[in-house]
């Protein structure tokens, strides 16, 4: 018998990547939820909505209709093309139903991304604040993510500037831009994406665009970098406009040198995308009306907390453009927003998530507020974040 030490697997180093500390936050915000207290959620980044109508009655069908075996790796054919007619009714681009590939939510747009268009070793930028797995699928997979601090003067967006001059201190491989952001909610405008995707197509840089909140645009339109060019990765996912974070579906439009690459990673690594999902993500489009109005209650909640944090105490955040997202700047109160989001969630019963988890270096001075939930939520997490603050509760946090 070997001894125990031996005998216990040890997790490998990469995959020795950091928690999602909003998760820490859930946990204790259930505890609290556990002893009778009314918690506000805002800290998890999903629709409080569940999909639209015409996406589960398709799945209901799907379910009686017989045997769900596999589809085509690539995805059922008549989705890809249901894809690529959207890309014409949304931002007038003609798209080959060819280069659309169905993935289990875009999570695994992203592995399959990253695996088709990088080596280990590669460097590959991405903007602070930002969204914590880009970094961390990046590391797992081998490659090493270079953080390019944005800037309320750019829009808290990666600028072709910045990004030639990391270039020269050390070549790049690929740069990732998200619009809508997440955590910030801020937006490029659709001058300054194409002015990044000029900039790293004349350097040979793959550019992956998350367009995941795309339809959830409210300062002005949201630019698919699909518009622009032929030579670059856009990633989305039914996940946030469609309210259907739990089907695990979301595509890629990548460029026609790659489609042989994802589907033979794919067939590798999932065989095909659930099909029950796929279903319901095509018959998701015929929600159109339903998913509209959805979008108008963010735009509301957006409007009571644009007007009523500023009252309550929370007065600097970032443009909040676009997604479900304001990014507070919580500095007046505390540098350590982990200690104080607890603080908030015991104290004030409101659940956000510390800037920490987005951006290692400035994260501790900023608060990310998801305003999915209901309009009654948004309006009692003003009051309590008021009445907390009102009482010396961010003090207390210093
Ligand atoms: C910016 C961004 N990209 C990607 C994802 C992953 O979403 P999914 O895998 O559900 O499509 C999220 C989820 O919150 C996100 O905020």
């Amino acid at each position: 018998m070997l001894e125990t030490t031996k005998r216990r697997l040890q997790p490998s180093a990469r995959s020795a990547v950091p928690p999602f500390m909003v998760m820490d936050v859930v946990a204790a915000a259930g505890r609290l939820e556990a002893q009778g207290r009314r918690i506000v959620h805002m800290e998890v980044g999903q629709p409080a909505t569940g999909a639209p109508a015409a996406a589960i009655a398709a799945a209901r069908a799907a379910l009686s209709a017989g045997p769900l075996g596999y589809t085509e790796t690539l995805g059922i054919a008549s989705l890809r093309c249901r894809i690529a007619r959207a890309y014409a009714e949304w931002q007038g681009v003609d798209l080959d139903p060819a280069r659309i590939v169905v993935t289990t939510g875009s999570s695994a747009a992203f592995i399959l991304a990253f695996l088709a268009a990088f080596e280990a070793g590669d460097r590959v930028a991405v903007a602070l604040p930002g969204y914590p797995p880009y970094r961390h699928i990046l590391v797992a997979l081998g490659c090493e993510p270079v953080g390019i601090e944005t800037r309320a003067q750019t829009r808290w967006s990666i600028t072709g500037e910045d990004l030639v001059a990391l270039h020269r201190e050390r070549p790049l491989k690929g740069v990732i831009v998200g619009s809508p952001a997440n955590p910030t909610g801020t937006m490029m405008s659709a001058a300054a994406l194409a002015e990044l995707i000029r900039c790293a197509e004349d350097a040979g840089i793959a550019v992956i665009s998350d367009e995941i909140y795309h339809g959830l645009d409210y300062a002005f339109p949201a630019e698919s970098a699909a518009r622009i060019s032929d030579d670059v990765i856009v990633i989305n996912s039914f996940s946030k406009f469609f309210c259907m974070t739990g089907w695990r579906v979301g595509w890629m439009v990548v460029p026609p040198s790659l489609v042989r690459a994802v589907e033979r990673l794919q067939q590798n690594l999932a065989i095909s995308v659930p099909t029950l999902s796929q279903i319901a993500a095509e018959a998701a489009f015929d929600g159109r009306a339903e998913l509209i109005k959805v979008k108008q209650g963010y735009e509301e909640n957006r409007r009571i907390l644009l007007e009523g944090l500023p009252r309550a105490g929370f007065d600097s955040f970032l443009p909040a453009d676009g997604a479900f997202y304001l990014y507070a700047d919580v500095s007046r109160f505390s540098n350590d927003s982990f200690e104080f989001a607890t603080r908030m969630l015991e104290e004030a019963g409101v659940a956000a998530t510390p800037g920490v988890d987005f951006d290692p270096l400035h994260g501790r001075n900023f608060l990310r507020l998801c305003y999915a939930g209901s309009r009654q939520d948004m309006r009692e997490a003003v009051e309590r974040i008021g009445a907390w603050l009102g009482q010396g509760g961010g003090e207390l946090a210093r």
